[in-house]
Formats: structure tokens, C-alpha cells, sequence
């Protein structure tokens, strides 16, 4: 596994981390009770870290922290870098703090790595959720503060808020199918070395297996590696920059087990003219 330093916080992670949302139907099944496939969901994030993952994503949305709880049980924690992220609806400083108290409780840990904001609000103002969360960070149950779906312009006035820390990590959409972030935000993520948390990395399971709508250029390189279509996704993500890390999502063991694999393949510079391209 390659390991990378998270932007400014020193850390270094496996460049790439697991995902762990599920659907909305999975969501709405866990608030009546029932986690389906949470064995299966388990298993695959043991997967991970068995091929030496330490990088686990997830959001109290997605219901899925105590199955991270349980995936990591009996692992050293101090290896491990651990996000969540604070849901739209609880930005309110009281509401940020019961929000991490319960993440903290469903994760069953005594801090979170990264907690990030899930999608910036236009009712509360940022300055009162990132406060409160530097409170958080005052007080050890948070090491670090990321955003999550924030453009250039709230991304600068995210930064602008803090008083005490800074923004190590932004999480958006990006793949070689979806490079939108290439315009603005990642220009200005690179110069203020804020890691980008590269979110449907094979552009929502499209670059994977044998999927149908593939690029040309994709199935091209794949071939001539006799590469998974997954390991030419990853890589592509880690050619655009050092603060580039991928969250394909950790719901089958195998799966899981052949991203990991992901540094078997290195790209030369023609493979990289011809998906640039695309
Ligand atoms: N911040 C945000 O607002 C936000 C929004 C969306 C997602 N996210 C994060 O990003 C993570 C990833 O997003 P995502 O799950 O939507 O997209 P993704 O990782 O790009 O794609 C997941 C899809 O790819 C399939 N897949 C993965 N590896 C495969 C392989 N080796 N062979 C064949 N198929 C494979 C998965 O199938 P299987 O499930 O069968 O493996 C699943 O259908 C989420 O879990 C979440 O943590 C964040």
C-alpha cells in the first residue's frame, strides 16, 4: 500500500480510503432496524484494512459509524484515520456538538480524525458551526476539520471563518469522467494544500467491471496493462496531485481486495496523454 501525507496535518494514510455509504434505501432500512448486508459491509472493510487501508470514510448520515465501530474492533487506533461528517440539518453550534458526541458514541472511539462538514448551509453561518467545531477540537474529540461539497467561494469563507485551526480537507465529486473541480477548486486546494477526498472515484461504479459506457481510452489502457478498468481509475485520481485521494466505496470484500491492488499498475506518461484527453 502507498501512503500519503493528509495535506497539512502530517498524517500519512494509504492513498486510497474506503467509502462507506450504502443508498438511500440502505438508510431508510437502518432507521427501521435493519442493516442489510451489514455483514457482508463489515467484512469487505476488513478487507481494507487487511491489504493495509487506514482510511475510512463515512457520515452520520449514511448510518454506517457503528459498522465502522465494528469493522475496526481490536485494531490500533492510533493507525487508523477515521472521518465522519456533521449532517446539514445539526450546523447549529449546540446541534454540532451533540452530532460529534453521538458519532463518537456510534464509532465507539474517544475522537474522530476528520470531522467534516457534509454540505454547507444557507441558514446557519459558517463561522457558528466551524467555531463550534474548533471547540471540538479544543476539547479532543476531534484532530482535524474538513468541508465537504463546498464551492471555491464557501471554501474561502470557510477558511476565512477559522480562528484557531485551518481546513485540511475538502470532499467532492471526481473522476476521470467528472473532472468539474479542475476549473477552480482544485487550482486553489493544490496552492493551500488542502486534500481533495475524491468522492465516486470510478465515477459511481461506471469504471468498473464491465460496465457499459466505459471511455475508449479507458478499456485502451486497461488492455494494454491487463489492468481491472478500477486500477486505471484510482491511478488517474492519484496522477492529479499529492492531495488527491480516492473513497471508492467498501461494500464487497472483493472488491474492495482488487482496489487495493490498485499500485500493481503505474501509468506511464502515454497512458496518461491519452486519459487526460478524454
Ligand atoms: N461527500 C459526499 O456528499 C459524498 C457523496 C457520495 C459519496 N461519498 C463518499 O464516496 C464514497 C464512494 O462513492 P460511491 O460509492 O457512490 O462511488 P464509487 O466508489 O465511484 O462507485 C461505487 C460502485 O462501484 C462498484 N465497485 C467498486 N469496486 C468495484 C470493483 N472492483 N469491481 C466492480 N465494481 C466495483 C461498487 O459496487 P459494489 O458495491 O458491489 O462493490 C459500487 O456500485 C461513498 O461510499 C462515500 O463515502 C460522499
Amino acid at each position: 500500500m502507498i501512503f500519503k501525507t493528509f495535506g497539512k496535518t502530517g498524517f500519512k494514510v494509504s492513498a486510497i480510503g474506503m467509502g462507506t455509504y450504502y443508498d438511500p434505501a440502505w438508510i431508510l432500512a437502518s432507521l427501521i432496524g435493519i442493516k442489510k448486508n451489514s455483514k457482508q459491509h463489515i467484512e469487505a472493510v476488513k478487507a481494507g484494512l487487511n491489504a493495509g487501508i487506514n482510511f475510512i470514510d463515512t457520515a452520520e448520515i449514511y448510518h454506517t459509524e457503528p459498522l465502522v465501530a465494528e469493522a475496526v474492533k481490536g485494531m490500533e487506533r492510533e493507525k487508523l484515520f477515521i472521518a465522519t461528517k456533521v449532517f446539514v440539518n445539526h450546523l447549529d453550534s449546540h446541534k454540532v456538538i451533540k452530532a460529534c458526541n453521538r458519532s463518537l458514541r456510534n464509532l465507539n472511539m474517544k475522537y474522530i480524525d476528520l470531522y467534516q462538514i457534509h454540505f454547507p448551509s444557507s441558514r446557519i453561518p459558517l463561522i457558528e458551526t466551524l467555531s463550534a467545531m474548533e471547540q471540538l477540537v479544543d476539547q479532543g474529540k476531534i484532530r482535524y476539520i474538513g468541508i465537504s461539497n463546498f464551492d471555491l467561494l464557501r471554501t474561502e469563507e470557510a477558511m476565512g471563518a477559522m480562528k484557531k485551526y485551518e481546513i485540511v480537507s475538502t470532499q467532492m465529486p471526481y473522476n476521470i469522467n467528472n473532472r468539474s473541480i479542475e476549473t477552480e477548486l482544485k487550482p486553489f486546494c493544490d496552492k493551500n494544500n488542502i486534500a481533495i477526498m475524491a468522492y465516486y472515484p470510478l465515477a459511481h461504479g461506471k469504471i468498473a467491471g464491465n460496465r457499459q459506457g466505459v471511455p475508449d481510452a479507458v478499456k485502451k489502457v486497461a488492455e494494454k496493462h491487463k489492468s481491472p478498468l478500477t486500477h486505471i481509475a484510482i491511478q488517474w485520481l492519484l496522477s492529479r496531485g499529492e492531495n488527491v485521494f480516492p473513497i471508492p466505496r467498501a461494500s464487497d470484500p472483493v472488491h474492495v481486495k482488487e482496489n487495493a491492488e490498485f499500485d500493481k499498475l503505474a501509468l506511464d506518461e502515454e497512458d496518461l496523454k491519452q486519459l487526460n484527453h478524454i
